[in-house]
């Protein structure tokens, strides 16, 4: 079985937790491309809305018909749905592989359960073999560079790539993440970085994983 087709089971499973009538909240990547697929398959007309983390997914979605409303009218959300590069045991991830941590980072806190979709390679006992994700203001990407090498880890410019909120994306090398709670507020407290693709705050509810024998689901 391949990852893609281990991620199209995990979207697929999610479906389970998107209750009708309902304004969910969607995340970014080629796992969500297969739920927004899979609503637009099987729940089209019973979801109500979505709010979207990238205008890659707001595209596909508005191209399958699925309304897309701002954050501002929606207020909270029931679920957030989204993939991960990592997760660890407790649901604390790496996101930003995509480079849309940002906006996932509030639709996820705005939302009341987060549903995290991938495939079962992306469970993992320490945090950080996926380069880490930052999103920082272009002005300071010098100066986040040499604040992040302070931290041991070995920042690369993500070169060619802009976010849809005009900023740009360090993906930090050789960090081994033992407390992630403590990493993401340390890194967001640096001047110039917009957020960092630490998901421990406010980590996923539910993993669900694609593997070999179906999907398994998680909790912390
Ligand atoms: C995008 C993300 C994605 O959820 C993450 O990169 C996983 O992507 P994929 O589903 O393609 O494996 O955080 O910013």
């Amino acid at each position: 079985m391949t990852a893609d087709e281990k991620k199209k089971l995990a979207a697929y499973a999610a479906l389970e937790y998107v209750e009708a009538g309902s304004v969910i909240g969607v995340g970014t990547g080629s796992t969500v491309n297969h739920f927004i697929d899979a609503i637009a398959e099987k729940m089209k007309g019973s979801v109500e809305a979505a709010v979207s983390s990238s205008e890659a997914s707001s595209k596909r979605m508005k191209q399958h018909g699925i309304p897309v409303i701002d954050l501002n009218s929606a207020g909270e959300l029931s679920i957030y749905v989204d993939g991960a590069d990592e997760s660890n045991h407790h649901l604390h991830l790496i996101k930003g592989g995509g480079g849309a941590l940002t906006r996932e980072k509030i639709v996820a806190a705005a939302s009341k359960t987060f549903v995290c979709i991938a495939d079962d390679t992306k469970l993992v006992d320490v945090l950080g073999e996926f380069p880490l994700p930052v999103e920082v203001i272009p002005m300071a990407r010098s100066l986040v560079t040499r604040e992040l090498v302070k931290l041991g880890g070995q920042p690369v410019w993500r070169e060619n790539f802009v976010t849809d909120n005009g900023n740009i994306i360090l993906d930090v090398h050789n960090l081994q993440i033992m407390d992630p709670l403590k990493l993401e507020t340390q890194i967001n407290q640096m001047a110039g970085v917009v957020t960092v693709g630490i998901f421990a705050h406010r980590p996923a509810d539910i993993l669900l994983l694609g593997g070999e024998d179906g999907v398994k689901a998680v909790k912390a």
